[in-house]
């Protein structure tokens, strides 16, 4: 039997190194920490090397259309396809950080919402029957979408939302930011929950695309909540360490085989939230 292999991006450091050092002491297949810095991601091995553990790597920078399109192919070429990703890498702007709201909007969504998108467009392609993605999202993306306008929650919240029109969403609030315009347009004030809200959702509506386009081959995706994990993200107040925040993301990504849900949910603490 060809062998597994399973992928976690932003492997380097917190959440993502904790979810690579649980896949390799419970996966039974090859365990890629990838990381968008060669060397970091290159000492992180080494650090799991020095608890006894095994995972590979290979670079992958999500914001780098060209480094995803690389992955993809080493990983189509190597073992036929991908069992398990885990989209992990994200970014936060600090709450004392003093750029404009609209550079904050921009950054933060071009990596959590469209470079996962990418992400998701190049692998989900490849992703073997009985294959595993979940996303690494937030419930800071339901408080976000509590926020937001009736008419927009009723769009996050609808089962016949296009990616396009997600897409088109997430664009929209970028540019209502560059205009000072997004309260008016019934958008919340945080760039990290809007890309969150729309990741969530977007991983609702590939799990419906999965489903209709592939119904016997057994995927199953998700989005989850880590919990509040100590990181350089959260900080050292969180109440989570990050092997405790790996727990709900590998749970999911280890779905034993004929599993047929959780699918397209939001999952926090093992368990379906409400959307
Ligand atoms: N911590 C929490 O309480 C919490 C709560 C809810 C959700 N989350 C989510 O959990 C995930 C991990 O967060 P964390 O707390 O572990 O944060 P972290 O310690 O800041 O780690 C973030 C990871 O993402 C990587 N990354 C950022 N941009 C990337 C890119 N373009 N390509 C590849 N990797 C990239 C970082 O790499 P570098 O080292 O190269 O920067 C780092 O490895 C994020 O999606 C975050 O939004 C965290």
């Amino acid at each position: 039997m060809a062998t597994k292999v399973a992928i976690v991006t932003g492997g380097n450091k917190g959440i993502g190194l904790a979810i690579v050092r649980a896949l390799c002491k419970q996966f039974q297949g090859d365990v890629y920490l990838t990381a968008r810095d060669i060397g970091r991601g290159q000492e992180a091995v080494k650090s799991l090397a020095s608890e006894g553990l095994k995972p590979m790597f290979h670079q992958l920078d999500i914001n780098d259309l060209n480094s995803i399109m690389a992955a993809a192919s080493y990983f189509k070429e190597k073992y036929g396809g991908v069992d398990v990703l885990v989209n992990n890498a994200g970014i936060a702007f600090k709450v004392a950080d003093e750029s404009p709201f609209a550079v904050q909007a921009e950054v933060t969504l071009k990596t959590n919402f469209f470079a996962t998108r990418d992400m998701l467009t190049h692998f989900l392609p490849i992703i073997k029957a009985g294959g595993r993605v979940v996303n690494i999202s937030s419930f800071v993306g339901v408080r976000t979408l509590n926020h937001c306008s009736p008419a927009l929650q009723q769009r996050f919240r609808s089962e016949d939302i296009t990616e396009d029109e997600l897409v088109g969403l997430m664009e929209q609030f970028v540019d209502k930011t560059n205009v000072g315009e997004h309260k008016a347009a019934g958008w919340p004030e945080t760039a990290y929950g809007v890309s969150k809200t729309g990741l969530t959702t977007l991983s609702m509506i590939l799990a419906r695309r999965l489903s209709k386009d592939r119904p016997n081959d057994g995927i199953l995706l998700n989005a989850c909540c880590p919990g509040w994990v100590r990181t350089d993200m959260a900080g050292p107040k969180a109440t989570k360490s990050p092997d405790e925040g790996a727990v709900t993301p590998v749970y999911l990504a280890l779905l034993p085989p004929g599993a047929t849900e959780p699918h397209g949910k939001f999952v926090s603490d093992k368990e379906v939230q409400q959307w």
